[in-house]
């Protein structure tokens, strides 16, 4: 094990409901101290008074990520009443499943700024203090980056842009002992499948998997030191499939669209 867990102070953003939720309390277990931030107060809470059955100095905070002139002065405000931040994860983000052709550039900007700006201007805002505790930074992306799902352009090129930043910053602390990590979700089993606005998942049998298998994997790859986590794992075998021949894997995902119809 090359990074213990334990007495770290770990902020998880979107911990109100879904994969944040399980990941902060699994962090909570493992002895960290957690703070989490969303929207919803009452959710929030919730999530909290699971969370202090195993770390009692654990905080909540209700924010809307979305609002980026505000980031700055939350990083400051989490990491002030946490007594400074160890591990950042960047998890809170919202769906889109429409086709192009109904694509607003409205939507497409509020999904570029909840998914990839917000976690990017927070990192950035905690960066410094994360250098000085030799910490961690994980960003959820989603396998979406890098399937080319259809109906989810607007989502899929948040989670590749911020999957580029997250291996980009891995090479560029390279000598700063910050460890950066990245998670693909397949299809875990949470609110975001029913969130208004957004076509219905396609069947594409890939079986959906409760938020409590997120936890090891995601824990272990921060403990282990593994850059990249996939949930499930076959997922991998997935990506190296299709960079073989990326228009095969697009003739394909079309066949299967044009079967669905
Ligand atoms: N579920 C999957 O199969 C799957 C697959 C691939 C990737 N992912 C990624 O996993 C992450 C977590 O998603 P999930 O499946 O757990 O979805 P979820 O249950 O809908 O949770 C999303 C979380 O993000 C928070 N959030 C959304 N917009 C926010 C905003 N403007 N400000 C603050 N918090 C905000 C939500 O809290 P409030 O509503 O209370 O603000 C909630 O806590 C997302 O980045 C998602 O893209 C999920």
């Amino acid at each position: 094990m090359t990074y213990d867990l334990k007495g770290k102070h770990v902020l998880v953003t979107g911990g109100s409901a879904g994969i944040g939720a399980a990941l902060a309390e699994g962090f909570a277990a493992r002895g960290a101290t957690v703070g989490i931030c969303a929207r919803r107060t009452d959710r929030l809470n919730e999530v909290l008074e699971r969370c202090r059955t195993h770390a009692p100095e654990s905080r909540a905070w209700t924010v809307d990520l979305a609002d980026l002139d505000g980031l700055d002065a939350f990083a400051k405000r989490a990491a002030d009443e946490l007594g400074g931040i160890d591990v950042l994860v960047n998890n809170a983000g919202i769906p889109k499943r429409r086709p192009v052709q109904q694509l607003t550039t409205a939507t497409v900007d509020e999904l570029m700024r909840i998914n990839y700006l917000s976690p990017v201007h927070l990192t950035l805002a905690l960066l410094p203090g994360i250098v000085e505790r030799e910490g961690r930074i994980v960003f959820v992306s989603s396998v979406a980056a890098r399937l080319s799902p259809p109906s989810e352009a607007a989502y899929a090129a948040t989670k590749a842009a911020i999957s580029a930043w997250a291996e980009c910053m891995k090479v560029d602390l390279r000598d700063t002992g910050v460890g950066i990590h990245v998670v693909y979700p397949g299809v875990i089993d949470t609110e975001l499948f029913h969130l208004p606005g957004n076509d219905p998942l396609p069947k594409t049998g890939v079986e959906m998997l409760p938020v409590d298998a997120m936890v090891e994997p995601v824990l272990g790859a921060i403990e282990n030191d593994r850059f990249e986590v996939s949930v499930p794992d076959w997922f991998e075998r997935v990506f190296e499939g299709k960079y073989k021949d990326v228009g095969a894997f697009l003739e394909g995902t079309i066949n299967f669209v044009r079967t669905q119809q």
